[in-house]
């Protein structure tokens, strides 16, 4: 049976320009190419795991505007159910400006209407939650609601994945209530400042980009190795990670499984421009993982 999957969070439009190097100060460059795709780590999350195989619903908010309504359009061309997406009007559907150039990335995210997502939304929507195995969320969107969010999804006895990015300190009760948590190395330190990170070990999953995946199995740490591949953008490589990750764990699969198929997600998500577009499909992760296998 598939696996249904509750994706919480941002829905963006991202206006992505691909140039040589950055500006100077007060200096104006040309670059070479420019797309607007859809984005938000909430939106690339359900792609990534709907593309994978599973049930998904998505909740957010959107503008009452033209990026809105491609925003949804884009989702159900995915299949991914949109009836807890709610249109606002008086806030412009999220943007993030990204500029690629050879030596890094650089993301500015306008949320817009993602910070108009209320608590009463996610009330209104508990039914769903409920009926998850698995609710996934990142911090896109206002912290009361994530906060709301993973208390009803607690409560209901549904698994819950916090991805804390962009980087910020948690309520401790969602620290608490989460199973897994997966920061990258810079999340990590934001998070746990000032804390006992050895109380969360056990739900801990740091993503160390190129290197790999840091887990801890009764204790012991240990690190599982991503797969090397030529690189055109890494945006959405780790919300390709943590919808490949949902729909492993949701399928019944180890943490070390889990991490190694949503690896090889994350791998294959970084061969193609644009966040979404090179996200894999179930069959692209399965032989790419037997290709891997024959080689070793
Ligand atoms: O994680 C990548 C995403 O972060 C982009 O799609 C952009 O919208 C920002 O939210
Ligand atoms: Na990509």
């Amino acid at each position: 049976k598939k696996p249904t999957i509750t994706v919480i969070g941002s829905l963006n439009m991202d206006l992505v320009t691909v140039a040589a190097r950055f500006p100077n100060q007060g200096e104006t460059i040309l670059g070479e190419r420019f797309l607007t795709t859809p984005g938000g780590k909430g939106a690339n999350q359900a792609v990534a795991a709907a593309r994978l195989g599973a049930n998904v619903r998505m909740m957010g908010a959107v503008g009452d505007d033209s990026f809105g309504k491609e925003l949804i359009r884009s989702l159900q061309n995915e299949g991914i159910s949109v009836d807890c997406v709610k249109p606002v009007t008086h806030q412009h559907t999220g943007i993030a400006s990204i500029t690629i150039s050879e030596q890094d990335n650089r993301i500015i995210v306008v949320p817009g209407a993602n910070h108009a997502l209320t608590i009463e939304d996610i009330n209104e929507c508990e039914s769903a939650i409920a009926e998850s195995d698995v609710c996934l969320l990142q911090l896109e969107i206002p912290i009361p609601v994530v906060e709301r969010a993973v208390a009803i999804a607690h409560r209901h006895g549904v698994r819950i994945i916090v991805n804390p990015a962009p980087a910020q300190p948690l309520p401790s009760s969602v620290l608490e209530q989460a199973s897994f948590l997966t920061p990258n190395e810079h999340e990590r330190v934001i998070l746990f400042a000032g804390m006992d990170e050895e109380t969360f070990v056990d739900r801990l999953i740091v993503t160390e980009g190129a290197k790999g995946v840091r887990i801890w199995q009764e204790g012991q740490e240990r690190l599982i190795p991503s797969f090397q591949v030529p690189v055109v953008d890494t945006t959405g490589a780790g919300d390709t990670f943590n919808g490949a990750l949902a729909v492993a764990l949701a399928e019944g699969n180890t943490l070390e499984e889990a991490c190694r198929f949503a690896n090889a997600a994350a791998a294959l998500s970084v061969t193609k421009l644009g966040a979404q577009a090179g996200m894999p499909r179930r069959q692209e992760v399965e032989s790419f993982l037997s290709k891997q296998r024959e080689s070793q």
